[in-house]
């Protein structure tokens, strides 16, 4: 997709950077001098305004955010047009998307993936709770922010139980993350979002993808015939995990683990048993990666560290070295 021109404002905030490039149009980091806090807006690209169906979309996704309160989804803040685009802003996710970690660092611990996995499942109990179901899990659009919490984006195609946006037959989903009922273009329940999750959490813990092939057919293929065991998973996952994440992966949803919420609880009481102190276990992994692996570095740190800054504390460092060396000599 072309990149626009980065705009100097969009509303009354001013942007700071383009942090990412998504199907519909750019993802914009703002700063909203009112409140100082710093924000994200998503733009739909203007050429896109005229596809009835994106647009559609786009409203989906605002709709379905704001019915949702939940620390483990991102929060929308408002929804508006101007000169002709929509404009989405929400909370600013100072992290890194789960894609981003995985291509740099393709197997994680153990304690990590539990951590990650359970954020995903409280953020769906919530979700489906509500009637809605995700739809489109996958890595990119997971987000893991510094203090260690993981955040649910991208609603744009969930759906409303019982409100289908697509004609029956229609696949929206990304091919690779998608549950057999998906790729076979039948109606998704809460259990295709818990089977799209399995994928990730298999993904997580073993460094592969369980059913990728180098085109879409194929991987849809696997998808509909390939059956996950214990014996996929390396030695270090212990068995209860394994079979959490086989049962998330059952091919037939009548036999899935049949909610996110048992899932949860399933997990929360493996975690229990882990030996690891599990209190802030994502944050400090993330501090340890962030010094061993070149992952891109946040906006923030970019914008946190102007030249003037650093000339400002090279001086200071030598007036006080200076000083020192006055007294001692
Ligand atoms: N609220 C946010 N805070 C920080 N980064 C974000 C936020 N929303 C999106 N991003 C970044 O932009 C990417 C694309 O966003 P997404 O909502 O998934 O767009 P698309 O619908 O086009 O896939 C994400 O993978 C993430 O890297
Ligand atoms: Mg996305």
């Amino acid at each position: 997709m072309k990149k626009s021109k980065a705009p100097e404002k969009i509303g009354q905030y001013s942007v700071q950077d383009c942090i990412g490039q998504g199907s519909m149009g750019e993802i914009w980091l703002c700063h909203d001098p009112s409140l100082d806090r710093m924000l994200v807006v998503k733009r739909m690209q203007l050429a896109l305004r005229g596809i009835e169906d994106l647009v559609q979309r786009f409203n989906r996704e605002v709709q379905v955010l704001a019915a949702m309160n939940h620390p483990n989804i991102v929060q929308v803040y408002g929804y508006w047009m101007e000169k002709g685009q929509l404009n989405l802003s929400m909370e600013f996710i100072n992290g890194w998307s789960l894609k981003q970690i995985l291509d740099k660092v393709p197997k994680l611990p153990v304690w990590v993936v539990c951590s990650v996995l359970w954020d995903c499942l409280s953020a769906l109990v919530h979700v489906h709770t509500r009637r809605f179901v995700h739809r489109d899990l996958k890595p990119g659009n997971i987000m893991v922010d510094f203090a260690g919490q993981t955040k649910l984006l991208d609603f744009g195609i969930a759906r409303v139980e019982n409100q289908e946006m697509t004609l029956p037959g229609t696949i929206l989903g990304t091919a690779a993350y998608m549950s057999p009922e998906q790729v076979r273009g039948e109606s998704t329940t809460e259990l295709s979002d818990l089977f799209s999750l399995g994928i990730i959490a298999f993904e997580m813990l073993t460094g592969k993808h369980p059913f990728k092939e180098e085109n879409a057919e194929k991987t849809s293929k696997n998808i509909l015939s390939k059956n996950i065991s214990s014996i996929d998973f390396p030695e270090t996952v212990p068995g209860e995990i394994r079979r959490l994440v086989c049962r998330m992966l059952a091919k037939d949803p009548a036999r899935r683990a049949n909610s996110a919420y048992i899932c949860l609880m399933e997990l929360d009481t493996i975690m229990n048993g882990l030996p690891r102190d599990l209190s802030h276990p994502l944050s400090s992994w993330l501090r340890s990666v962030r010094k061993e692996i070149p992952l891109p570095a946040s906006p923030i740190w970019k914008k946190s560290k102007p030249p003037l800054a650093w000339l400002a504390s090279a001086a200071g460092i030598g007036l006080v070295a200076g000083f020192i060396l006055k007294v001692v000599f």
